[in-house]
């Protein structure tokens, strides 16, 4: 028996319930590259055990039947071809049988050869790989989504708060118009640097306003000096416990009609599972379900990275 992160297996070991299993006790060392929890998962001759989402899969054939219950949820799944992935499909009748995809690590392997992703992006990511704290990017399909919220929206000025290495704030600045501002805030000196050497060698610094700081800090004063109602796209991205106060600040400089959106809704699952109980956990918890509620905004969960919800001020 031995521990893995959920996302380790299955990012990175895709044949895992199709392999023999040669010992049940040889740990298989792996590593995550996109997102990294510590989600308990045990694994043995023949099955998959993975403790958040109460998996069982019997490993033993193609024709292998998987099902995924979550407490409380109405959801299974079915396997299908030869393949473990592929299908969720609502037990519940009111869902009318809808079927929908499950990532597995061959299907997202397929989504990131479908990003268009910008050579000067790349190389961002292929820098911060190496780097401490190099999981917290988001990934490509994200960054691609979020430059095309901000060409739908036609945005002209934008927020984002937590940059990193820059990766997200790159892929806005790159589709900001020359007249466009980016207000980027990070508390991290070192992976500022980074930032803004991109920021730099992608000729965009002039659309980028970025400093060193506490974001809230940033966002109280930029609504001290009457910018309230002016900005048409903020991205949270920072301290998973201020996410609410980082919300309610943006919510007032955002306009009617602009969008605010808010990364790692699903923090790899735990959101889900009710053992789950850390305080980050929680707050994500919370902030989830008072959106629901909230009736200041239109909104949109959408299962893409760690989960990103979009919000509109209505
Ligand atoms: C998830 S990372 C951001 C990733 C970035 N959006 C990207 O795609 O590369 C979160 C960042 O928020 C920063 N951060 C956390 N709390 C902050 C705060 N209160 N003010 C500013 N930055 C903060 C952290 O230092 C970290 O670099």
């Amino acid at each position: 028996m031995a521990n893995y992160s959920i996302n380790s297996v299955l990012h990175h070991h895709p044949m895992l319930l199709h392999d023999p299993v040669a010992s049940p006790l040889r740990p298989v060392k792996v590593f995550t590259s996109f997102h990294s929890f510590p989600s308990s998962c045990t694994v043995n001759h023949r099955s998959l055990h993975v403790s958040t989402a109460r998996w069982c899969c019997s490993a033993s054939s193609c024709s292998s039947r998987c099902c995924f219950r979550l407490r409380g949820c109405k959801w299974k799944q079915v396997v299908r071809s030869c393949s473990i992935t592929d299908i969720v499909i609502a037990s519940d009748e009111s869902y009318g049988n809808k079927q929908v995809v499950s990532l597995t690590p061959r299907l997202y392997g397929y989504v990131l050869k479908n990003v268009r992703e910008p050579e000067i992006l790349r190389q961002l990511r292929e820098e911060t790989a190496s780097m401490r704290g190099s999981q917290m990017q988001v990934s490509p399909d994200q960054a691609q989504l979020l430059a095309m919220l901000v060409q739908i929206l036609g945005a002209e000025r934008c927020i984002e708060v937590g940059v990193y290495t820059g990766y997200s704030s790159l892929a806005i600045a790159l589709v900001l118009p020359e007249s466009g501002r980016l207000v980027a805030r990070e508390r991290d000196p070192k992976s500022l640097d980074v930032a803004k050497k991109y920021y730099q060698l992608a000729g965009v610094s002039h659309k980028v306003d970025v400093k060193l700081g506490l974001a809230e800090d940033s966002l109280e004063s930029l609504i001290l000096n009457g910018e309230a109602g002016s900005y048409d796209f903020a991205f949270i991205d920072a301290e998973k416990r201020m996410t609410q106060k980082y919300f309610e600040l943006l919510l007032q400089l955002v306009r009617v009609g602009g969008v605010i959106v808010i990364d790692n809704v699903l923090w790899h699952g735990k959101v889900a599972d009710p053992l789950v109980s850390d305080s980050k956990t929680i707050s994500i918890r919370n902030f989830n379900q008072q959106l629901m509620e909230d009736k200041r905004v239109s909104i949109s969960m959408v299962p893409i990275g760690d989960g990103m919800t979009i919000c509109r001020k209505i």
